[in-house]
């Protein structure tokens, strides 16, 4: 497990995008998987930024969204409306699960499907809720857990709040690859930014791993990087 600190979130968006980028340096067609929430927003403006300066070249990328609301296709708040917002770079394909699949549990397993016959995630890209989920795998989620519909927690509903209008506007369940699914991918670039996200790393990083924090999983995989800025990695004591 590696784990590199840096000052503030410009350096970690820069750093990022490093990352990425040179994943789609190695292999024109990557695979990468991808998440949404408000620490990916800087890196994907970033991302903009250098594919537009002719420095990074994605358009052999295709890329897979770790989760989705279960919400009406035109609600605001989607991860689709997020990528068309936020992520503004060619690529070979952007997948994304359906917001309002008609058999749910069947459109996300056949989504991870989709993932493996890709050749599976070489890096994936991660946040982390301030309750320790990744993707949409909240507290409770175990470490072969696979892709499924999963109920979204109050804080991470409250979250979102802002990007549904309303609390009561967000959905009461999302769609979600499984923590066995993210942990098949190649690598892993698990993100943090901010003093309120300092706890939930400490747990994650050095706390016995257990499903009350589902992050900690991921301590299993052999290629993980955690990109930190200082204050999210403020309350780390061995790092
Ligand atoms: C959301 C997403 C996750 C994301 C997390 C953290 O609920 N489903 O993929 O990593 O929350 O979001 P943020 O970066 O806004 O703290």
């Amino acid at each position: 497990m590696a784990i590199e600190i840096v000052a503030d979130v410009t350096a970690l968006a820069s750093r990022a995008t490093d990352l990425i980028c040179a994943v789609a340096a190695r292999k024109h067609q990557a695979v990468l998987g991808l998440p949404t929430g408000a620490t990916p927003i800087p890196v994907y403006s970033e991302l903009g930024r250098r594919v537009r300066d002719g420095i990074c070249d994605l358009r052999g990328v295709s890329a897979f969204a770790v989760d989705e609301f279960l919400a009406s296709a035109e609600s605001p708040g989607t991860n689709a409306a997020f990528f068309e917002t936020h992520l503004r770079v060619p690529l070979r394909a952007l997948h994304l699960p359906e917001a309002a699949p008609s058999d749910p549990e069947r459109h996300i397993a056949a989504f991870a499907d989709e993932v493996r016959r890709a050749g599976g995630l070489d890096l994936c890209v991660l946040g982390i809720g301030t309750n320790g989920h990744i993707a949409f795998n909240e507290p409770g989620s175990e470490r072969d857990s696979r892709a499924r519909v999963v109920q979204l927690t109050l804080e991470s509903r409250r979250a979102h709040a802002s990007s549904f209008g309303a609390l009561d506007a967000v959905p009461p369940r999302g769609l979600t690859l499984g923590i066995a699914d993210l942990l098949e991918s190649r690598a892993i670039l698990m993100m943090a930014s901010g003093a309120h996200k300092a706890e939930i790393v400490a747990r994650a990083v050095e706390s016995p791993q257990s499903s009350a924090v589902p992050a900690s999983w991921l301590r299993d995989h052999g290629d993980i990087t955690w990109l930190l800025d200082e204050a999210a990695a403020a309350m780390l004591t061995q790092h």
